[in-house]
């Protein structure tokens, strides 16, 4: 999901940043990964399940979170940087906070959502430049695995209820104008396709 009320500028580089002294060499070893965009192919696939949360997921969320906060953007998905793993990174703090908040989610997944509904303007890093109210389920519990492979629970609501939702969709292949009306879908998938051709030209 993509915060285009936040001013790059506003976001710090590297989550990390504290490790800057001590582990060059670990920081020089992350990575940017290129953002998928629509209409790929790969951004509709059903992402696996991580089965053990091992050296290669951790280096998956530092990359993720790179390419994120360089976007930047509040929420990624795995598969927006073209690994098909149910992996989320996420960071919903304001561009006033002084501190970051990095937040990992693996193995996402909806177990309760409210019959209740909110309605946010959604964007997302691979649909760049183009937003839609999106309503969703107000709040949602979500349970997933931490960087240790510790299970957890949360009940959210407000826009982390709304960036969890949209970031499991990524993980099951949905976007958020899959949302939309079927006439506004189709004239975006429509515009996607043809700046892609152009590109390719
Ligand atoms: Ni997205």
């Amino acid at each position: 999901m993509k915060n285009h009320f936040c001013p790059p500028s506003s976001v710090l580089r590297c989550p990390l940043d504290i490790d800057r002294f001590d582990a060059t060499a670990y920081i020089a070893a992350m990575a940017l990964r290129e953002i998928l965009i629509l209409p790929d192919k790969r951004l509709r696939l059903k992402s696996e399940p991580v089965k053990r949360v091992d050296a290669a997921v951790r280096k998956l969320v530092e990359d993720m979170f790179e390419t994120m906060y360089d976007a930047p953007g509040i929420g990624l998905a795995a598969i927006q940087v073209g690994t098909p793993k149910r992996v989320v990174t996420m960071d919903l703090s304001k561009k006033e906070d002084t501190e970051k908040n990095p937040l990992v989610f693996i193995n996402p997944e909806v177990l309760w959502s409210s019959e209740e509904t909110a309605t946010y303007e959604e964007g997302c890093l691979s649909i760049p430049e183009y937003y839609g109210d999106v309503e969703r389920p107000a709040q949602v519990r979500v349970k997933y695995l931490d960087l240790e492979g510790k299970a957890h629970e949360i009940e959210a609501n407000g826009l982390l209820a709304t960036c969890l939702q949209h970031e499991i969709d990524h993980t099951n292949g949905v976007l958020f104008i899959d949302h939309l009306s079927k006439l506004k879908r189709d004239r975006v998938i429509k515009k996607f396709t043809k700046a892609a051709k152009r590109a390719a030209e």
